[in-house]
């Protein structure tokens, strides 16, 4: 079975195409970047019309590198959830226009949901399995039962983590996305110049917290105290190392608080491109005698493969969406559960 995947719920158009024996047939994401960096963020209505703009040529492209057509398809399967509304929608009637032409399964997808099974695509990961998700927007730590069934053992309670490496690399003039340019900056910089803060560290319960550090971060930048690149990469040091100690304690709280069985800890989202903090859990994970798996980058961010996965874990299981299903600016991958 072939299905086409569509992801517009950020600032990605992407679409894909993956079949059941889990090969990857094509993986076309076109980034809004350079559209967003002048305000430091994604600016929601730009995005929507972007998408607007890009998806057909993305979809063809995606069949081309395929070299597939839409007959060849067996369903068209889409992020429905959660998301910028205006670019959800944008997606998903473009993939109800598509399936109720071509007569074939419309399957509406939680974005949430497609992180969450990508490795068992790239990997071979069984459930149950530990994911981390760490994103711009999204930030918790859940248990990956089996198709559907996920529990949240913690959440951010206010900033997402990569959303915090956005913010304090926005204050200190760097480019939008700051994650990249704080991970840069930061392998010169001395991590103990600089004490912040780690919310959370030590509390009960696995939830995040990362404005405090944030707001600790941009109060020294307020105060005057960065005026070299040497201070730069001081400040953006000391703020992943604070990042890496929150991450680490919430994982080793998350394995007291489990009591499923489980091999594997996934991490996931942009966030999971940081090598410091990547190596910084995978020895936390052997620590434990867990095995640790970030899928490829291309897969960890934003992408449309992942859309088209989650959508055949669906198919094979004889599931489908009606076409009145409603795209959801919300939707908590607890209320999955049939
Ligand atoms: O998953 P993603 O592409 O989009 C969503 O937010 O859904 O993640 C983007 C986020 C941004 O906040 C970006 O700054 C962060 O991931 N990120 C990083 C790194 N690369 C990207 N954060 C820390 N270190 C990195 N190397
Ligand atoms: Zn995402």
């Amino acid at each position: 079975m072939i299905v086409l995947g569509i992801e517009t719920s950020c600032d990605e158009t992407a679409a894909a195409l993956v079949n059941s024996d889990k090969h990857i047939l094509s993986n076309v994401i076109h980034a809004q970047i350079e559209d967003h960096q002048p305000y430091g963020g994604v600016v929601p209505e730009i995005a929507a019309r972007n998408h607007l703009v890009h998806i057909d040529s993305v979809i063809n492209k995606a069949l081309a590198d395929a070299q597939m057509s839409l007959v060849d398809v067996d369903a068209i399967a889409v992020t429905a959830g959660p998301g910028l509304i205006g670019g959800v929608m944008v997606g998903v009637m473009v993939a109800k226009a598509m399936a109720a032409t071509l007569n074939k399964p419309f399957i509406a997808v939680n974005h949430l949901e497609g992180h969450a099974l990508t490795a068992r695509l790239t990997d071979n990961v069984d459930f149950p399995h530990l994911l981390m998700l760490m994103s711009g927007g999204h930030c918790q730590i859940l248990m990956v039962q089996s198709l559907g069934d996920y529990t949240v053992l913690g959440k951010t309670i206010d900033d997402a983590a990569g959303e915090a490496f956005d913010k304090v690399a926005k204050s200190l003039d760097l480019d939008y996305p700051g994650g990249p340019q704080v991970e840069r900056l930061a392998k010169t910089g001395d991590v103990k110049r600089f004490l912040l803060p780690r919310p959370l560290k030590g509390r009960d319960g696995c939830d995040f917290s990362f404005a405090g550090l944030k707001t600790a971060a941009r109060n020294i930048i307020l105060a005057g105290e960065i005026k070299t690149d040497k201070d730069k990469s001081d400040l953006c040091a000391g703020f992943q190392e604070a990042v890496k100690d929150c991450l680490v304690d919430r994982l080793k709280q998350a394995f007291e608080m489990v009591s499923v069985d489980f091999k594997t800890v996934v991490l996931a989202g942009g966030v999971a491109a940081n090598e410091y903090l990547r190596s910084a859990l995978t020895s936390v994970c052997h620590d434990y005698g867990k095995e640790f798996v970030a899928p490829p980058l291309k897969l960890c961010t934003d992408n449309a493969v992942m859309i088209a996965w989650a959508g055949l874990e669906r198919l094979m299981r004889g599931q489908c969406s009606d076409l009145n299903f409603q795209p959801r600016p919300r939707w908590p991958l607890t209320e999955l559960k049939d």
